[in-house]
């Protein structure tokens, strides 16, 4: 008996040695975790339970029968976060490059056809050279079995990524479904076709990091949600993202004890807005003031920085913030940060997220470039995604509210739940110099006259008034006590209900 309990440990502690010490040693010189040090960072300590661990590939071509390392290149399972459950896979780069078998992908399935039933969100951590090259269609299909539980778990449980190393090929395609992709910064790369590629059939000479690293896309291609400074890093904070989603889409997002008083008085807010309309301020510095001690996890931080978008906590439960940036582009809406807000709001709204817009913004972009660029289709991505939301709308605007761009951000007629204003809202059709010029163009050879305009126009249009005459904006509240305000209207909408009429699916403009 006891021989076969320690055959048992032996063939545990060979699993755990994945590819063997040298690629171990490997992996750490290109500082880089090996894929159980990650979930030893990711999980909770101790709460570790593994699938499959003997699961070896069935492949006999190229000599493979020669190698079969238990495991297969990839380590799944579940555990828990701060108690909480979450399936994991993480992917062993010692083990053939992290490549992706037929077994490798039954293994990933598994766990999410688990995390699924169990209703239990899924951390992918990806460390892998792409499709098994030795087993040609298998892998291939393995892959697609994967695209396949993405799709179908989308919007069922929250899917996270973590790319820690090379994901080339078809291999970026499961993260790209997945509701949030995280990278490290100069380990990890995403792209589908290399840079040896790129240079045959474009001529391009560009460095996988250019092509594909970190800093490529959260900056440019948006494709990633962030970036952290290595592993130990990137996996803390994905445990902190983890913290302020739902486990499904049946639960309500977790409440966490708190200790900042919902009614916490913000006098520094009364002066936030400067005297003059087109001067910039930095409405992060809001939301870091309504938020629950302050703390405000921010998504897409570096890519179309005139919206931030992110989660707080009120009361200590989780709410969305979507926030117009007067700092960049003087907030204006344009294609890209449409595409960002858009896709954060239809995340919360699937995951019955609370939204909370702050508004300011003097509206779209013009341009040809914009134009050219389908500024129309992207702009109403985010315009659909509020108008199709039925999670509980709380709107504030601060100061500019203009055109479309009014309507877009969670407006009283996208069914904003409370629309709230700042005395020094303008809300109107556009900013009074423009108004002017077209109202009055004969007059614009005489500045006396226009200045009159102006100012008759900007006494009768900016402020919140007349929205508020109309019921448009529920109330004009003082900026010092947005917090307690914002906090009520959404502790009072906890039990809302509200539901789309029956279709198979919404034609979401993509
Ligand atoms: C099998 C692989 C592998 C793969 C790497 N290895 N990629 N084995 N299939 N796809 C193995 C290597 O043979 C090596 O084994 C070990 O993993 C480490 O690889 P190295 O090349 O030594 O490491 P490194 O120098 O860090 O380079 C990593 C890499 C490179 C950039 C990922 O290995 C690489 O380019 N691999 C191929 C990438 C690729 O083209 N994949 C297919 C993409 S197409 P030993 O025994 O020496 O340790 C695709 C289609 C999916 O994925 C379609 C889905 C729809």
């Amino acid at each position: 008996m006891k021989d076969i309990l320690e055959a048992l440990e032996e063939r545990r502690a060979e699993a755990r040695l994945g590819g063997g010490e040298k690629r171990i040693a490997a992996q750490h010189a290109k500082g880089k975790l090996t894929a159980r040090e990650r979930l030893d960072v990711l999980l909770d300590a101790g709460s570790f339970e593994e699938f499959d661990m003997f699961v070896k590939h069935r492949s006999t071509d190229f000599g493979m029968e020669e190698s079969r390392p238990a495991g297969d290149g990839v380590v799944t399972g579940w555990g828990t976060i701060n108690g909480r459950m979450v399936y994991v896979f993480s992917q062993d780069f010692t083990v053939f490059g992290g490549s992706l078998s037929e077994t490798h992908a039954q293994k990933i399935c598994k766990i999410m056809d688990m995390a699924m039933q169990n209703g239990a969100p899924v951390i992918g951590l990806n460390d892998s050279g792409g499709a098994r090259i030795q087993e040609g269609v298998a892998s291939l299909a393995g892959y697609a079995d994967v695209f396949q539980k993405n799709v179908l778990a989308s919007g069922v449980v929250p899917q996270i990524s973590v790319i820690m190393g090379p994901c080339a090929g078809g291999a970026v395609y499961s993260p790209a479904m997945t509701d949030f992709i995280y990278m490290v910064r100069d380990s990890s790369y995403m792209f589908v076709t290399g840079p040896d590629v790129v240079k045959t059939v474009t001529n391009e000479v560009v460095t996988a990091e250019e092509l594909g690293g970190a800093g490529t896309h959260t900056r440019k291609s948006s494709v990633a949600d962030g970036a952290f400074e290595n592993d130990v890093e990137a996996l803390i904070e994905i445990r902190r993202l983890f913290d302020f989603l739902p486990l499904n889409n049946r639960e309500k997002p977790p409440v966490r004890p708190f200790f900042d008083d919902p009614a916490r008085v913000e006098s520094s807010l009364d002066t936030l807005i400067p005297d003059n309309p087109n001067l910039p301020y930095d409405m992060k510095e809001l939301i870091l003031k309504i938020a629950d001690e302050g703390d405000f996890f921010e998504v897409q931080a570096d890519y179309a920085k005139n919206i931030l978008i992110g989660f707080i906590r009120l009361e200590g439960t989780t709410v969305g913030v979507v926030a117009n940036q007067p700092m960049v582009l003087a907030g204006c809406l344009d294609i890209d940060s449409s595409r960002k807000a858009a896709r954060f709001v239809r995340f919360c709204d699937a995951f019955e997220i609370p939204i909370l817009t702050l508004v300011d913004v003097p509206g779209f972009l013009p341009g040809t470039s914009q134009e050219y660029g389908g500024v129309i289709k992207h702009g109403a991505k985010l315009l659909f995604a509020y108008g199709e939301a039925t999670v509980p709308k709380v709107t504030v605007i601060t100061r500019k509210a203009y055109g479309g761009a009014y309507d877009v951000m969670a407006s009283k007629h996208l069914r904003g739940d409370f629309n709230y204003a700042w005395p020094t809202a303008q809300i109107a059709v556009m900013g009074a110099k423009g108004a002017v010029e077209i109202l009055y163009r004969s007059e614009l050879g005489d500045p006396e006259k226009i200045a009159a305009r102006t100012a008759e126009y900007e006494e009768r249009f900016a402020n919140p008034f007349v929205a508020a005459e109309k019921g448009f904006i529920d109330e004009v509240i003082q900026p010092h006590s947005t917090r307690r305000r914002v906090a009520r209207a959404f502790a009072s909408l906890r039990g809302k209900k509200l539901a789309n009429p029956w279709k198979k699916h919404d034609n979401i403009p993509l």
